[in-house]
């Protein structure tokens, strides 16, 4: 079983949409995956209930439950687990981070979010841990606003090479209880996401060149 957490202090990057998205995309892909939401906004939960799919199943648990159903999840077969965590630092992300085979950590290209980085990114510094920026809800096409944010995070880390732009589907799938793949299968948020996940998995796997596997 591999782990993505999703992580950062700053509220509103993207960190739920992200998660529940990128578990759609990896389900459709074919992986068996399961969400565990560690956030008591229960964001990921709450639109679990709103999905009329079963899978990916979402599980709100505690910080100190995360080892044990990591456990029975690896053991029931689970492809990919999903952590979404809350916009604070609390003993639950310090958990994702640990669980984490990969921590994502989404920003928008904005100086707040970029600053904001910087104390989970000595986190998992300390911890050791395998991360990577996320760019996320930027101005669509070319911008310089995203490349300059790309730029500045690649001082601190690896950046993922797919950004993610500012798109409806977002908003619209999390209130529907969708993916952006199910939202609009064919949309340029599902290619995004798409892409983020394949670059995950490939990074997880630890593949030199990044784009050889492609997510169906
Ligand atoms: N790429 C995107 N495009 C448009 N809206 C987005 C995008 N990513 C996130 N959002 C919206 O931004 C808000 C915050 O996102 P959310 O995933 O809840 O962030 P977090 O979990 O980090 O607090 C939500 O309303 C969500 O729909
Ligand atoms: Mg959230």
């Amino acid at each position: 079983m591999k782990t993505i957490a999703l992580v950062t202090q700053k509220g509103g990057t993207g960190k739920s949409s992200l998660a529940v998205s990128l578990a759609v995309a990896a389900a459709e892909a074919g992986l068996q995956t399961y969400i565990i939401d560690l956030d008591p906004q229960g964001t990921a939960k709450n639109w679990y209930e709103r999905r009329e799919a079963d899978a990916p199943q979402v599980a709100a648990i505690e910080a100190n439950q995360v080892p044990a159903a990591m456990d029975m999840l690896a053991k029931q077969g689970i492809d990919l687990l999903v952590i979404d965590t809350a916009g604070v630092d609390t003993p639950a992300t310090i958990s994702a981070m640990k669980a984490a085979d990969l921590c994502l950590i989404p920003a928008r290209p904005s100086i707040a979010d970029i600053e904001a980085t910087r104390a989970t990114v000595g986190s998992l510094t300390k911890l050791g841990k395998s991360f990577a920026f996320v760019l996320n809800q930027c101005p669509p096409g070319k911008s310089m606003r995203t490349s300059d944010a790309y730029r500045v995070l690649n001082l601190g880390g690896v950046v993922a090479s797919s950004t993610l732009a500012t798109r409806a589907d977002h908003i619209d799938a999390l209130a529907m209880g969708q993916g952006v793949t199910e939202r609009d299968a064919n949309g340029k948020a599902a290619a995004e996401i798409r892409e983020l996940l394949q670059w995950a998995l490939n990074k997880m796997e630890g593949k030199a060149d990044e784009q050889k596997t492609r997510v169906a």
